[in-house]
C-alpha cells in the first residue's frame, strides 16, 4: 500500500510528554510515513524551549520531516491529518492548587480524581472547545484529534455535548501502561495481550485477559493479590517508574484482596482508599512538586545539554508506552486498520444501565472514519453503583460549566465518593473558585 504521508499538529506543543510522541511515532518509519510536524502552543517560551528537543530528536531520526513550532492555530492546523491534543490548562502551578487545596480539608488532592479532577476539568472544557474550532476551520475535513488532554472524562461528556459530530477521538495511557505490567507479570510482550475492560475514564476494570485465547486473569489475580500489578523485579520502564507510581500499582494489592472479581484500574485506589491516600498524601508536597523537579526538570537538562553541545549528545531517550499508544491509535485509524483499542466513546448501550450519553472507556476497533465499539453487556450492582456516582458527579460538573451554575458544581462536588459532605464539599468549591479566578467560568 502505497501510505500517505501525514501532518500532525500537536497542541500543548510545551508538554513533557512531546518529545516522547514525536519520537515514538517516527519510531514507527516506513509503516506510518510523517511529512511534518506542527507544535502548537500558547506559551510560546515553553514550547520554543521543547522545540529544541523536539527538533533533536527529528535531526537524530527521521531528518526529512519538516518541524514548525507556532503559536498560530492557522499554522499549526492547517491541512493536518491529526491533532494530537495535550494541553494542560493552567499549567503546574493550577495543578498544584487542585491537588493541595482538596487535602487541606483532608479529601484526596489528585490531578484528575475527585475535587482536584473536578477543578481541572472545569478549566479545560473551554479551551478544548476552542482547539476543536481550530481544527475544524483549518484542518482536513478528515482530521481526527486524538486527546489525552485531562481530565479526559469530563473533557469527553463537555465535547460529546457542546461538539457531537466533531471527528475527537478521547484517550488515556493508564491502561495500556496497565497492560505492559500485566504483560511483565504474564513474561510476554503486551501487544500479545487482548483485553476486555469497561467503566468511565481512570474508573474501570479488566474482565478479561487473554494470551492466545488463553484467560490469564486467575494467574494474575493471584500475583496481583501477593505483590500488586508489579514484577518481582523493578519495572523498567521510564514512563510510571517513580517511587510514587510504585506505590500506586502496589495499592492494586488490597484492592485486589478485597475485590477479586476483576483486576482494577490504579485510579480506583483514589476512590477506594481515599482514608489512606489522604493519610499518605502531604499536603505542602504533592505529584505536582514531584513532576516539576522530576520529570519536568530532566527535560529541561537534558535541553540544556542539547543547546551547550549543539545537538551533539548521545540520544538516551526513553520512548514509553504514552507516546507508543498515541501512534497506535492514530496509524489504526489512518490506514483503517480497524486494531482493537481501549478508547473512550458514548455508551449507546454498551454498557446496559448507563446512559447512552455517559462517555465510557471500552475496547473498540479503530477505523478511517469510524470507531466500532464492542458490545460489554451487564455489570453488577457494586460496578453499576460506581459507574453511576461517577459519572452523575462528572456530568454535574459539566452542567455547571455550561449553564455557568454555583448549584450544579456544589451538586458534582457533593455527589463525588472522595467528598465526605455537603459542607466540606462547599468549602472545597469556595477554594476553589478563589484560586482558578481567571480560568473557570463565573458560577452564579
Ligand atoms: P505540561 O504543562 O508540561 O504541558 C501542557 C502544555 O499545554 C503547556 O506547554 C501549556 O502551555 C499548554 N497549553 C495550555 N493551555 C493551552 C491551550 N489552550 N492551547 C494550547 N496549549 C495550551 O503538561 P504535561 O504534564 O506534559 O501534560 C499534558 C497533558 O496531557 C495534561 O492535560 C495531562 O493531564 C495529559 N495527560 C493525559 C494522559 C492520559 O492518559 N489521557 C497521560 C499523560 C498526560
Ligand atoms: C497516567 C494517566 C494520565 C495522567 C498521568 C499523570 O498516565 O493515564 O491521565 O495524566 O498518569 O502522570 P504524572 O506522572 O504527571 O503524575
Ligand atoms: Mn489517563
Amino acid at each position: 500500500m502505497n501510505k500517505q504521508a501525514q501532518i500532525i499538529a500537536i497542541a500543548g506543543g510545551g508538554s513533557t510528554y512531546t518529545a516522547g510522541i514525536v519520537k515514538a511515532l517516527l519510531m514507527k518509519g516506513e509503516d506510518f510515513p510523517v511529512a511534518e510536524i506542527r507544535l502548537y502552543d500558547i506559551d510560546k517560551a515553553r514550547q520554543d524551549k521543547v522545540a529544541i528537543l523536539v527538533d533533536y530528536v527529528v535531526k537524530t531520526h527521521a531528518p526529512q520531516v519538516k518541524l514548525i513550532v507556532t503559536t498560530e492555530p492557522e499554522v499549526a492546523f492547517s491541512q493536518a491529518d491529526f491533532v494530537f491534543a495535550q494541553i494542560r490548562v493552567g499549567q503546574y502551578k493550577m495543578r498544584e492548587s487542585d491537588e493541595k487545596i482538596p487535602l487541606r480539608h483532608g479529601c484526596v488532592g489528585q490531578e484528575t480524581c475527585g475535587a482536584g479532577g473536578l477543578a481541572y476539568g472545569m478549566r479545560t472544557i473551554f479551551p478544548m472547545i476552542a482547539l476543536i474550532d481550530f481544527m475544524e476551520r483549518y484542518a482536513k475535513a478528515t482530521c481526527w484529534m486524538l486527546n489525552y488532554s485531562n481530565p479526559a472524562a469530563i473533557v469527553a461528556d463537555a465535547v460529546n455535548r457542546l461538539r457531537p459530530n466533531a471527528r475527537v477521538l478521547n484517550i488515556c495511557d493508564m491502561p495500556v501502561a496497565i497492560q505492559r505490567n500485566l504483560a511483565n507479570i504474564l513474561g510476554v510482550n503486551r501487544y500479545a495481550l487482548d483485553v476486555e475492560y469497561f467503566g468511565l475514564n481512570h474508573y474501570g476494570w479488566f474482565t478479561s485477559v487473554k494470551v492466545d485465547g488463553e484467560e490469564k486473569i486467575p494467574q494474575l489475580r493471584e500475583h496481583i493479590q501477593k505483590f500488586g500489578m508489579l514484577t518481582e523485579k523493578e519495572v523498567e520502564n521510564a514512563c510510571h517508574s517513580e517511587p510514587s507510581w510504585i506505590k500506586t500499582f502496589s495499592n492494586t494489592q488490597p484492592l485486589m484482596q478485597m475485590f477479586p472479581e476483576y483486576i482494577p484500574n490504579t485510579y480506583l485506589q483514589y476512590y477506594l482508599m481515599a482514608d489512606e491516600i489522604v493519610a499518605h498524601s502531604n499536603p505542602d508536597r504533592t505529584r505536582a512538586n514531584e513532576v516539576m523537579e522530576n520529570r519536568e526538570k530532566k527535560m529541561f537538562d537534558m535541553i540544556e545539554q542539547i543547546r551547550l553541545s549543539d545537538g551533539k549528545v548521545e540520544d538516551k531517550f526513553h520512548v514509553g508506552v504514552h507516546g507508543e499508544f498515541i501512534a497506535d491509535v492514530a496509524m489504526s485509524m489512518a490506514y483503517d486498520l480497524r486494531q482493537k483499542w481501549l478508547v473512550i466513546i458514548p455508551n449507546n448501550g454498551l454498557i446496559k444501565g448507563l446512559p447512552d450519553d455517559a462517555m465510557v472507556e471500552v475496547p473498540a476497533l479503530l477505523g478511517r472514519d469510524k470507531v466500532y465499539p464492542i458490545q460489554v453487556g451487564n455489570v453488577s450492582h457494586f460496578y453499576q453503583g460506581m459507574l453511576q456516582q461517577q459519572l452523575m458527579s462528572e456530568k454535574c460538573l459539566v452542567d455547571a460549566a455550561l449553564e455557568g451554575s454555583y448549584e450544579k458544581a456544589l451538586q458534582a462536588f457533593t455527589l463525588n465518593k472522595t467528598i465526605p459532605s455537603a459542607s466540606v464539599a462547599r468549602q472545597i468549591l469556595d477554594e476553589m473558585i478563589e484560586a482558578n479566578k481567571g480560568y473557570w467560568p463565573e458560577l452564579k
